[in-house]
């Protein structure tokens, strides 16, 4: 019997047996049959070890996050001792504190659940953007949040750019900063003001982008209007050419059409989230990380 194996559910199988291979275990699916009404029924690997990986990013996770709870408590019976959760992208991180009266602090709830269900949880680049820790929004002592910087920063290098790096608001500038030290990089962040889901404002550093490879890091593209409306500027602005790179490819609908519409040339991404983009693989730095936190 091996000691532990990495499982997914059917949506990351790929960035799992990556996991998988790294640690040198075995991966065995999660399998989700999905009924007509939107129930599920999930089917987790019989005769488990007594240690699960779990990689699972948690993107749409309203779903996944049942499919969850129904795998872990289905595998805790059968003689599952410890549960460590890979979730390179990590859900409901966003809504920090009720910026409305009466709206639900969902990064603390979310976080309180998940903590009851594993034993370890090693995310990446986690919008923690109002705590310092992640322990402060997953109450379990080994919750992790490790930066997919350093891994950005070494493929960026390779690419042999000398780009100025422009992160697109106050927030970014932890991963432009890293990524820019990785190469020695120009670095800058611009000002951004949301005034809804779809709709920012960005107003650029008093710097000169004319001529300049100009490379927009962020955390996430989600809806795309923050790089959308950077590119637009650095546009203005004489920037010779604009590409993107970041840790999650969330993209919503419409998304990449958005950036290819704002001339922004290359998009690159870790594959927290499998997309297109995905040309940077967080398979190693989750493995050293996951063997540290469990002592392996
Ligand atoms: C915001 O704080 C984040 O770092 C991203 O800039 C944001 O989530 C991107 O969202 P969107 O692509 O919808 O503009």
């Amino acid at each position: 019997m091996p000691t532990a194996i990495v499982t997914s559910l059917p949506d990351y199988i790929e960035p799992a047996q990556r996991l998988a291979k790294e640690l040198g275990y075995d991966y065995q699916p999660i399998r989700v049959h999905r009924f007509p009404d939107g129930e599920c029924r999930v089917s987790v690997p019989t005769h488990p070890p007594a240690h699960i990986i779990i990689c699972q990013s948690l993107h749409h996770p309203n779903d996944k996050l049942v499919e969850l709870l129904l795998a872990i408590q289905t595998l805790r019976p059968a003689g599952v001792e410890r549960v460590s959760l890979v979730a390179p992208y990590l859900c409901y991180m966003r809504q920090d504190k009720a910026f409305h009266p009466g709206e639900a602090i969902s990064q603390q709830i979310i976080g309180r659940l998940l903590a009851e269900l594993v034993d370890d949880l090693i995310t990446v680049d986690a919008h923690l953007h109002r705590v310092d820790m992640l322990q402060q929004a997953i109450p379990l002592e080994n919750a992790i949040n490790v930066s997919a910087a350093p891994a950005l920063g070494e493929f960026l290098q390779q690419q042999d750019l000398q780009p100025l790096l422009l992160g697109p608001d106050s927030e970014s500038q932890q991963w432009a900063q890293q990524i820019a030290e990785v190469g020695g990089f120009d670095w800058a962040v611009a000002n951004k003001q949301r005034s809804s889901d779809v709709e920012v404002r960005i107003t650029l550093p008093d710097i000169d982008f004319q001529d300049r490879l100009v490379v927009l890091v962020d955390d996430v593209i989600s809806s795309g209007h923050t790089l959308a409306q950077a590119a637009a500027e650095l546009h203005q602005a004489g920037a010779r050419k604009i590409c993107c790179l970041v840790t999650h490819a969330l993209f919503a609908e419409g998304a990449l059409e958005l950036l290819q519409q704002a001339d922004i040339k290359d998009i690159w991404s870790s594959d927290s989230i499998t997309h297109q983009s995905n040309i940077i693989h967080l398979a190693d730095m989750l493995s050293t990380q996951l063997q540290t936190l469990i002592g392996d």
